[in-house]
């Protein structure tokens, strides 16, 4: 058996996992005396957020050497030491690459700035000459992801304004113009780098972003995302949405990762890949893993998802019909470093539709944080028992909430300034895992250590590492009784799932053999149907149950059968 297939990989941000030099910022000695932790949780293996290089503009997702370590994270020993602990405890190691931009620092930006408009150097990017008088206003009308335009106008080397660069995030991640062989040619040697040193696959960054509509064009009205619904009402044999967007989701990047594949596939041990593709629809996502390309991508459609119960089984519906025609399984998750913690977003009234959700129109919601916990554990039950595999962020496992309340001269997050002010941007998810003890720095950091780079709360006391692993009702006990359970039965892991009848608000399905999950999504207790439960016994239950004929509110139970 593929053993991606089925996995359960954790996610280490390594600024907030462990710090062990007292810096105030996480690092790879950090994560390894760590790795324990994983083990006791029991999942598969750890994917890493870069750890490369970077001056940080947009925390390590702006690349200046693809082939080293951040001084400040540690060295290419301390990773390979990482690399070795964690496969002699038999937990798989995925890094995390960013090939649709580099940092402004990286070597081959500072030569393109100092070759000159028409040059091979900057062939690599996207540099062009402004539209209007003098060149004054940017190529076309693109935008960043962080707000503001997508080009920023360069100094040339005589002083004068010069050309444009193109840049889907801030100025400071330069997008890579995947059209130029150079480019494929060095990412494909980058991965070859790192597999050689043991790494056991990557998570690709921006994976739908690397390819751009020939010429520029402007974007205009082009929406995006593309609602999903579309897609249901327009039936599968429509003309798909081939190359709608001038540069999300098009077709020219498949050819890229095929290209890549036959890299993976050329150890013997083979190597996998996760596509990180903010693909709403899910008949297009399963265009990135098709037998020759990448093996899994994140269904962020599933994390886009209120807590809802007809939403969320159409959800899990069209996820995994679209993936059964490519023969590829589902990847759940429902946190990561982009986005709200799970615990906040379902502490407030959920909204009616798909989509995703910023921590500034929350705040504007009443927030009962009992609830929310509550629906984020029966939440993460639900995602481990589908069939597939799923990511957890750390602290998901000690149900952390996102730190809301940041003070604004904390935020690190570029999306802040670069939006005005605007979006609150995504740090209250980053802040540093709690450990031990009663206060910051909860032994993320050794004593007398400088400040944690972002603060910790106050009142996090109980829900460290240590005070959660004593309390056999914590989050973290859930977790790893859930994912004991994952590697003991039969019926977890990849295969298929059968829905059974069940009353309003509450999902139910059986997997075979022997398996059934319910999941009450609704605010009160659900008797369950006469005999539903009979000759069967409960596994796991995310919140205590009162009687063995109800399933409490937001509650989600495993039985085997
Ligand atoms: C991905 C990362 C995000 C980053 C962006 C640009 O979406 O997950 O953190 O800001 O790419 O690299």
């Amino acid at each position: 058996m593929d053993w991606w297939r089925s996995a359960v990989v954790y996610q280490v941000y390594p600024r907030s996992f462990a710090d062990s030099d007292g810096d105030g910022i996480g690092d790879l000695p950090g994560i390894r005396s760590r790795l324990d932790h994983l083990t006791d949780l029991g999942v598969d293996a750890l994917w890493i957020s870069p750890w490369y290089p970077s001056p940080m503009r947009d925390a390590g997702y702006d690349v200046s050497d693809f082939r080293d370590i951040e001084p400040a994270f540690g060295t290419l020993a301390d990773a390979d030491a990482l690399v070795a602990d964690a496969h002699r405890l038999g937990l798989r190691v995925l890094l995390d690459i960013v090939p649709n931009h580099t940092s402004d620092q990286h070597r081959w930006f500072q030569e393109a700035l100092a070759a000159g408009p028409g040059s091979t150097e900057r062939a690599r990017y996207w540099f062009r000459d402004g539209r209007g008088r003098g060149g004054e206003e940017p190529p076309n009308d693109w935008v960043s992801q962080f707000g503001g335009p997508a080009w920023t106008r360069v100094t040339e080397t005589d002083g004068r304004p010069g050309q444009w660069y193109l840049h889907l995030y801030t100025p400071g991640q330069p997008d890579l113009n995947w059209e130029n062989p150079e480019v494929r040619t060095e990412m494909e040697d980058v991965l070859r780098f790192w597999f050689d040193r043991g790494v056991d696959g990557f998570r690709i960054d921006v994976a739908h972003g690397l390819a751009k509509a020939p010429g520029l064009p402007d974007r205009g009205g082009t929406p995006w995302p593309l609602p999903p619904d579309d897609e249901a009402a327009a039936g599968p044999d429509r003309r798909a949405d081939d190359d709608l967007h001038p540069h999300w989701d098009r077709d020219a990047v498949h050819e890229i990762y095929r290209s890549w594949r036959r890299v993976a596939d050329s150890y013997p041990q083979r190597r996998v890949f996760v596509a990180e593709a903010w693909v709403d629809r899910p008949r297009r996502l399963a265009r990135y893993v098709r037998h020759d390309e990448l093996h899994t991508a994140f269904n962020f459609d599933f994390l886009n998802t209120p807590w809802d119960d007809r939403l969320l089984r159409a959800t899990i519906d069209r996820t995994i019909a679209a993936l059964a025609e490519v023969g590829a399984p589902a990847t759940w998750v429902l946190e990561n470093h982009d986005v709200v913690r799970s615990v906040s977003r379902f502490a407030r009234p959920q909204p009616d539709r798909h989509g995703r959700v910023w921590l500034e129109d929350l705040l504007e919601l009443p927030c009962d944080p009992v609830v929310g916990l509550r629906r984020a554990r029966a939440a993460a039950a639900l995602m481990l028992a589908l069939p597939g595999g799923a990511y957890i962020f750390q602290g998901q496992e000690l149900g952390l909430p996102e730190v809301e309340d940041l003070a604004p001269s904390a935020r690190r997050d570029p999306m802040w300034e670069q939006t005005g002010h605007a979006r609150l941007g995504r740090d209250g998810c980053r802040v540093p895992v709690p450990w031990s003890g009663d206060r910051p720095p909860y032994g993320f950091s050794p004593p007398g250590a400088a400040d944690p780079w972002l603060p910790q709360p106050a009142d996090w006391a109980d829900r460290s590492v240590e005070a959660e692993s004593a309390d056999p009702s914590s989050t973290l006990s859930l977790f790893r009784s859930a994912l004991r359970l994952r590697r003991e039965h039969p019926a977890l892991g990849d295969g298929t799932l059968t829905w059974l009848a069940s009353p309003e608000g509450t999902l139910a399905f059986s997997r075979a053999p022997g398996f059934a999950c319910w999941v009450n999504v609704s605010a009160t207790s659900v008797e369950l149907p006469a005999g539903a439960l009979d000759d069967s016994r409960v596994l796991l239950a995310s919140s205590p149950l009162d009687t063995d004929r109800a399933l409490p509110a937001d509650t989600t139970i495993w039985v085997g059968t």
